[in-house]
């Protein structure tokens, strides 16, 4: 299985499983969003994640596959009531729930969702292979994971209404909203392969970092993404006056004059379209997206060295592989 089961397969597979949920046809207004956010793809990173540490730590990545598409739908489900918080209207090139429904439907499609993640991970529960210590630690990851997410959304809404949010505190943030699941999905391939404490903290650490990157790429693909690839609205982050490590940096670097620009879109919830354009452009003659594009290499690089405390394997390999190819992400 080793030398075949590369990343793609692996994708291949989770997007098998999810499509293959028994999800009941009624409600249909309960259901018909979960089958629509589901089926609108998206990169599938976290249950990745999952299946390749699964690997990484000696395991079989195929009975890591309930707790993949646990932390997929725990994933899916944040996204949905995140486009409410967001008011954002695209997602993954399509209407986000609550524009082709409505807010209270995507709260409640969303709920389910969280509960069907649950129902994935009882696997672990009724199954001999793991004991009852196993499940509690499977149990305890992904709830302290779910938990961080609500932390890191809560600071994002708090900081949307400050001008005067730091770096540390927007890493603070980010660690919650993004790096968390991230560890989280890590952890549990490693919990499911039976691995020590020692090992679930150097999988924590490696996701707190390959977390941090990949949203902070995130915050600079608002900015920067080709429209017609990145699937969500660009400059939403401005237009919303959400704390990035972009507008942070922006207003470290710009001038009197600048700064007062910056802080006075984002706390404006209606800009014109040229006063978002300005703002970009602001981004890049400070070199603040130079600065953005560093410091994620910086946090890949330490994921990468970090990874040098597992033996070498296939899947180790992989997960390098797909570190770079998240480098070069466009969406
Ligand atoms: C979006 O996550 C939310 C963030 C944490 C930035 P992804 O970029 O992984 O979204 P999909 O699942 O690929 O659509
Ligand atoms: C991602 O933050 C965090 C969660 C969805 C939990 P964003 O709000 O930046 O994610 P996108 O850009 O909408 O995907
Ligand atoms: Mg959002
Ligand atoms: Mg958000
Ligand atoms: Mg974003």
């Amino acid at each position: 299985m080793e030398s075949t089961l590369k990343h793609q397969n692996l994708t291949t597979l989770i997007n098998r499983e999810l499509t293959q949920l028994a999800l009941p046809e009624e409600p249909s207004q309960l259901y018909d969003p979960v089958r629509y956010t589901l089926n609108l793809g998206g990169k599938r990173t976290r249950p990745l994640f999952t299946l390749i540490s699964c690997g990484m730590c000696n395991g079989d990545p195929e009975e890591a596959v309930p707790a993949a598409l646990a932390i997929e739908l725990l994933h899916n489900f944040t996204l949905l009531h995140d486009d409410i918080m967001d008011a954002a209207d695209t997602r993954r090139g399509e209407p986000s729930v609550f524009k082709k429904w409505d807010s209270s439907t995507a709260i409640l499609s969303g709920d389910v969702m969280y509960a069907y993640a649950f129902k994935q991970l009882q696997y672990y529960g009724g199954s001999d292979l793991y004991s009852k210590q196993q499940y509690a630690t499977i149990m305890d990851i992904f709830l302290e994971s779910a938990e961080t997410v609500c932390e890191g959304q809560a600071f994002d809404l708090e900081y949307s209404d400050r001008i005067d949010v730091s770096i540390d505190e927007y890493l603070k943030m980010i660690r919650g909203k993004t790096a968390a699941l991230i560890s989280g999905s890590l952890m549990l391939g490693g919990a499911v392969a039976g691995v020590e404490q020692r090992e679930l903290e150097r999988l924590r650490e490696i996701g707190r970092e390959t977390g941090t990157a990949f949203q902070i790429q995130d915050d600079l693909l608002d900015v920067i993404a080709d429209p017609s690839k990145f699937g969500k609205t660009p400059g939403g982050d401005i237009m919303e006056g959400k704390k990035t490590y972009l507008s942070i940096l922006a207003l470290e670097e710009g001038n009197r004059k600048q700064q007062k620009f910056i802080q006075e879109v984002l706390s404006s919830k209606d800009n014109a379209e040229e006063e978002i354009v300005e703002v970009i452009q602001l981004y890049e003659a400070l070199g603040v997206v130079e600065k953005t594009k560093k410091t994620i290499e910086k946090h890949y690089t330490k994921a990468v060295a970090l990874l040098d405390r597992f033996p070498d394997s296939d899947f180790k390999d992989d997960l390098i592989t797909y570190f770079n190819k998240l480098k070069k992400r466009e969406f």
